[in-house]
């Protein structure tokens, strides 16, 4: 799904999520969001707050699971992704802490760590949908290039890339850290539907290289090509680079009857 702007990107998003989390509200089960964090996301949680402060959705039985946490930083940093769900999301919602699930990774075994994150899932019974951003270099989670179409959550060691794009969340460039905790692809691919979101020139290639070039481990999001269920939905400038751009969106309109002008 190709829209005008960021802010459709947020709206569709955050209608999805809703829709999720609202057919779940009166099941003895919760709904299981997986969750990612840096800049894509913040529209999306922005927006889920505001529909939660107007009543339009609860988070009360909602377990949520983050995709990734840096390793070598304290929970209670600013630059932890347990602080950035804290203060993006989870403080502002009426959603149960417990049922908040960020992969641990300090003072722990990080390989026990993950078995008993994995687990935590499968207890869960499955993320029902996954919100995934994407890297420049097309990672998802901290699944860098090259990383198994198979795996399941370990520590990762991140590109230097990645590095760099993750600077901007730190005072200096060599703060950032050199390994994450992240889920595996395979745990990726066994959530029952995926939302890809992608805003910004600086993700067209990278989303080009995911939906029209082949599977490999050197473009990780390629790999959600395989899945049943994956929704993308992506801004004008991060669609640039689509060689079939104007083929999706003739299908958009027909599938949608939607008629855009751009
Ligand atoms: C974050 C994550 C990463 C980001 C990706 C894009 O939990 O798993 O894969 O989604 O690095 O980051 P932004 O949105 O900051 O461009």
């Amino acid at each position: 799904m190709i829209l005008d702007s960021s802010d459709q990107v947020t709206n569709f998003a955050a209608d999805m999520v809703c829709e999720v989390i609202n057919t779940r509200t009166q099941s003895s089960t919760p709904a299981v969001l997986g969750l990612a964090t840096g800049g894509t996301p913040l529209g999306l949680y922005r927006e889920l707050i505001r529909r939660c402060t107007r009543g339009d959705v609860s988070f009360q039985n909602v377990e949520t699971f983050n995709l990734d946490e840096y390793v070598g930083v304290e929970p209670s940093s600013p630059q932890s992704y347990r602080y950035y769900m804290l203060e993006n999301l989870f403080s502002h919602v009426d959603i149960d802490l417990a049922r908040t699930h960020v992969p641990v990774t300090w003072n722990v075994d990080l390989e026990q760590s993950a078995v008993h994150f994995e687990r935590k899932i499968e207890q869960a019974g499955g993320i029902e949908l996954q919100i995934l951003g994407i890297g420049s270099d097309a990672h998802i989670g901290f699944n860098e290039i090259g990383s198994s179409l198979g795996s399941r959550t370990r520590v990762k060691t991140l590109t230097q890339r990645t590095r760099d794009d993750n600077a901007r969340y730190f005072d200096r460039a060599d703060q950032v850290p050199r390994t994450a905790l992240t889920m595996g692809i395979q745990t990726i691919l066994e959530s029952q539907s995926i939302l890809l979101l992608a805003t910004g020139e600086g993700k067209s290639r990278a989303i080009r290289n995911t939906i029209e070039g082949p599977i490999t481990a050197s473009v990780p999001a390629s790999v959600l090509q395989l899945h049943p269920n994956v929704t993308l939905v992506i801004d004008q400038p991060a669609s640039v680079e689509l060689a079939n751009r104007d083929y999706y969106l003739e299908s958009e309109r027909n599938r949608t009857g939607f008629s855009r002008s751009s």
